[in-house]
């Protein structure tokens, strides 16, 4: 078998926590491989809407093993009240999870960094979730990061200390002073021991076994391609690869294991946080996609940004990722609505319609679409929409999700 890579194609919040549930049954393992809990993926349980941090979206599945790969930056804290949320459920993920020892720790200090970052009118604001996802990895790859595997190690706290340490001083050159209790509270701190418990290991070695062993790997990306550190919209971006190639690095397998790499897309464009977003609809028209969308932060709950489907940036995430099957979310938030633009090249000087964010945005408008009943036929509309959807991106959608529910999705041309 192989390893198939799920991953947004926008600005995140495409609905990767229903699809890779849909997708889930038909794997043994489904590996989180980067960002942490900025990420919120939602899924159903009985009917209940479940918001998933950092426990990938495979959690529901009884035969799939949940895996939380080494380029995932983990606040346990936050962690632990997923593990309550799932056990108020019925579901035991300790059971199902293991995490990988070379995840760095999310302090409480790399919140409070973050929070003084974003607010002190020096550096940039990028409208961050404020989870300590940027000053985390700026850690990890400063070399000076804690990781979960050193949580048994003799001398791990007093590395705490001195990392934390470390942190309220510069806390102090931004302005902000805060106590030893504040910076090391008493709950994370009793969150470390509820991490002890877990399965802690060289998740690398686990996933290359079982890849070796016929096993079939789902790679749960978080955010989306377009807050790429290295492809997005720089600073505008979140701190890790969100991209396809995240995954190898993120997971430890090699690129030659990757078989599939499904991407998905909103029927229109939502953003959170500051940043470019071409399509974007600033008037009532905004307002009432949000509205019909719940485009509220999972994490956050901050109102999205909406806008309409911008192709040339879909096509930049489609090649950038190399996709092999995509995936059209929330197609019936846009039903009943007179009519649906797509942009499909901006307006510019040089022959730049590739990239986003280089223009005024050109619209083709469609009829809008009825309802769809998921047994009939799709609306014709609907169709003529998807459709030059493919042929402006040479490529098949190959599933198109009507609602949030897990059997909302019907599969195209397969
Ligand atoms: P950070 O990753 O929390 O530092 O946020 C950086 C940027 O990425 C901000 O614009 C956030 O709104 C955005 N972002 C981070 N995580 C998500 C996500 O899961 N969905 C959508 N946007 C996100």
């Amino acid at each position: 078998m192989a390893l198939d890579i799920l991953i947004g194609l926008q600005w995140g919040d495409e609905g990767k926590g229903k699809v890779v549930d849909y997708f889930a049954s038909g794997y043994h393992f489904v590996a989180r491989f980067q960002g942490g809990p900025n990420a919120g993926h939602t899924i159903y349980v009985n009917n209940e809407k479940l918001v998933l941090h950092q426990v990938p979206s495979g959690v529901l599945h009884p035969d799939c093993q949940c895996v939380i790969g080494n380029a995932v930056v983990l606040d346990p804290l936050t962690l632990a009240a997923e593990f309550q949320a799932l056990k108020a459920h019925g579901i035991m993920p300790e059971d199902k999870l293991v995490i990988s020892s070379r995840c760095h720790l999310i302090l409480p200090t790399h919140r409070l960094l973050d929070k003084a970052l974003e607010s002190n009118g020096v550096q940039r604001k990028i409208g961050s979730t404020l989870r300590g996802i940027g000053p985390a990895y700026q850690d990890k790859y400063g070399r000076q990061g804690l990781r979960a595997g050193d949580i048994f190690s003799a001398d791990f706290d007093t590395r705490l200390q001195t990392l934390a340490t470390q942190h309220q001083k510069r806390l102090v050159t931004l302005g902000y002073d805060y106590s030893q209790a504040e910076i090391l509270p008493e709950n994370w701190l009793q969150s470390l021991e509820l991490l002890r418990t877990l399965a802690i290991k060289n998740t690398e070695l686990l996933l290359l076994d079982a890849h070796r062993r016929g096993a079939a790997i789902l790679a749960e990306g978080a955010q989306g391609t377009l807050l790429d550190v290295e492809f997005g919209q720089y600073p505008y971006v979140t701190s890790s690869h969100t991209t396809a190639a995240g995954a190898c690095i993120g997971l430890g397998l090699p690129p030659a294991s990757v078989r599939k790499v499904i991407g998905i897309f909103k029927a229109y464009c939502t953003r959170v946080g500051e940043g470019p977003f071409p399509t974007e609809l600033t008037d009532k028209a905004g307002e009432m996609l949000r509205e019909r969308g719940g485009e509220f932060g999972a994490t956050t709950g901050r109102p999205r940004r909406c806008g309409w489907l911008d192709l040339p940036a879909l096509r930049f995430a489609c090649q950038i990722n190399g996709t092999t099957e995509l995936v059209m979310t929330k197609a019936d938030v846009l039903a009943g609505l007179p009519s649906v633009q797509l942009c499909t090249a901006y307006q510019t000087t040089a022959n730049e319609s590739f990239y986003i964010d280089s223009g005024i945005p050109i619209y083709q408008t469609f009829n809008g679409w009825k309802n769809t009943d998921l047994a009939a036929p799709l609306d014709d509309s609907l169709t003529a929409y998807i459709t030059a959807i493919e042929q402006q991106l040479a490529h098949t959608i190959n599933f198109v999700s009507l609602g949030a529910a897990r059997d909302q999705i019907i599969a195209r041309n397969i």
